[in-house]
C-alpha cells in the first residue's frame, strides 16, 4: 500500500531559508507554506486555525525577527517573533500531535572559545537576538521534548537573502567597501541547511543539532570570495576593492561573536554527509544566478 502524503506547514516562508524549504520539499509530502502576512507565528488564535485547516504531521519553522540590530532597538518584538512565537508552535503541534522542527542561531554563543561549539557548550548570549533566540529554542525543547527538533546554523545566505545578496547588490554600484575581518564563522547555504532540515525531520532526530558548511571565514574573507565569484560568473563586470576594517572602526547597535564556528559533526555523522566547503557552496548559490 503507498504512504499516505505528509502534511508538511512551512512558517515564515517568505524569508530566505523558508523559500530554500519549500525549493527543496520532497516528493510525498503536501506542503502548505505561509508568509509573516498570512500566518503570525506568535498568534495562538491564527495558529490554531491553520492548524485546523491543514492538521500538519510536521511543521517546519523559518519565521524569525533576524535583523540583529533591531532587535536590540526592539527587544519586544524580537521577543514575540522569537521567544514567544515558537512556543505558541510548539503548544499547537503538542494538541496536535504534529513534530516540530525549528531553526536556531549560533549567535546564542558568546563567541569567547576557539574551538567549534558542540550542543553540549553554554550559551551565553551577547545581544538581544541571541537572547530570544535562545528563549525560542528553550521552550521547543521542553515543551515539546520528545517531538522536536531544534537546529541551531550559522550565517545563512541564498541568492535571494542574507549577506551574499546584500554584498553583491552594494558591489553594483560601490567601487569601494569596508568589510569586518575580526569576526569569524561559516558561511552556510540556505539551500543547504534546507536540506538537513528535511532530512533530519524525516528520521524525527530528537533534541538539539547543529549545521554550517565546512571552513572558516570572516566577514571580509566571504565578502571577497563574492566578489571573486561573481566577477568568475559575470555578475559583476569588476571586484571593488575591498578593505579589512575592525568591528570596532564599525559600531553597531547590538555586540556579536567575534568566534562563531559550529560543531556539526554530529548531524554529518547522523545523516552520512559531509557538509561542503563554504568556498563550493557559495559558487553554486551564485550560478543559479548566472544561469537565471
Ligand atoms: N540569517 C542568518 O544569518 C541566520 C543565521 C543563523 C540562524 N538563522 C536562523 O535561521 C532561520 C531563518 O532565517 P532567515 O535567514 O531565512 O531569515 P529571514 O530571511 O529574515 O526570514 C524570516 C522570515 O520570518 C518572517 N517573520 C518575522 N516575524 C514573523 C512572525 N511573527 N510570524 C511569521 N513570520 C514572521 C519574516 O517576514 P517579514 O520579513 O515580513 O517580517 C521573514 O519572511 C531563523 O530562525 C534565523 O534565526 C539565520
Amino acid at each position: 500500500m503507498k504512504d499516505a502524503p505528509l502534511r508538511v506547514l512551512i512558517t515564515g516562508a517568505g524569508g530566505q531559508l523558508g523559500k530554500a524549504l519549500i525549493a527543496a520539499a520532497p516528493a510525498g509530502a503536501v506542503v502548505r507554506s505561509v508568509i509573516h502576512a498570512e500566518l503570525d507565528i506568535a498568534d495562538p488564535a491564527a495558529v490554531a486555525v491553520v492548524f485546523r485547516d491543514l492538521a500538519p504531521q510536521l511543521v517546519l519553522n523559518a519565521a524569525a525577527f533576524t535583523a540583529v540590530d533591531d532587535a536590540q532597538r526592539s527587544p519586544g518584538a524580537a521577543q514575540r517573533t522569537n521567544a514567544t512565537g515558537p512556543e505558541v508552535l510548539a503548544a499547537a503541534c503538542a494538541t496536535a500531535g504534529a513534530w516540530l522542527t525549528h531553526v536556531s542561531t549560533d549567535y546564542v554563543f558568546d563567541g569567547a572559545q576557539s574551538r567549534p561549539y558542540g550542543t553540549g557548550a553554554k550559551p551565553q548570549p551577547l545581544n538581544v537576538y541571541g537572547h530570544t533566540k535562545l528563549a525560542g529554542e528553550t521552550a521547543v525543547l521542553e515543551q515539546l521534548a520528545q517531538a522536536s527538533t531544534v537546529v541551531r546554523a550559522s550565517w545563512l545566505y541564498s541568492a535571494h537573502g542574507g549577506f551574499a545578496a546584500r554584498m553583491l547588490a552594494l558591489m553594483q554600484s560601490r567601487p569601494q567597501l569596508s568589510v569586518v575581518a575580526d569576526q569569524v564563522g561559516v558561511p552556510t547555504s540556505a539551500h543547504g541547511l534546507a536540506q538537513v532540515l528535511w532530512s533530519l525531520s524525516a528520521r524525527r532526530a530528537m533534541g538539539l543539532w547543529h549545521w554550517c558548511d565546512s571552513g572558516v571565514a570572516s566577514w571580509y574573507d566571504f565578502a571577497v570570495a563574492i566578489a571573486e565569484t561573481a566577477v568568475d560568473l559575470k555578475l559583476l563586470p569588476a571586484a571593488p576593492a575591498i578593505t579589512p576594517i575592525a568591528s570596532a572602526d564599525y559600531p553597531t547597535a547590538a555586540a556579536r561573536p567575534p568566534y562563531s564556528v559550529l560543531d556539526k559533526r554530529a548531524t554529518e555523522k547522523l545523516l552520512g554527509i559531509t557538509a561542503p566547503h563554504w568556498r563550493s557552496a557559495l559558487r553554486t548559490t551564485l550560478g543559479e544566478l548566472a544561469h537565471a
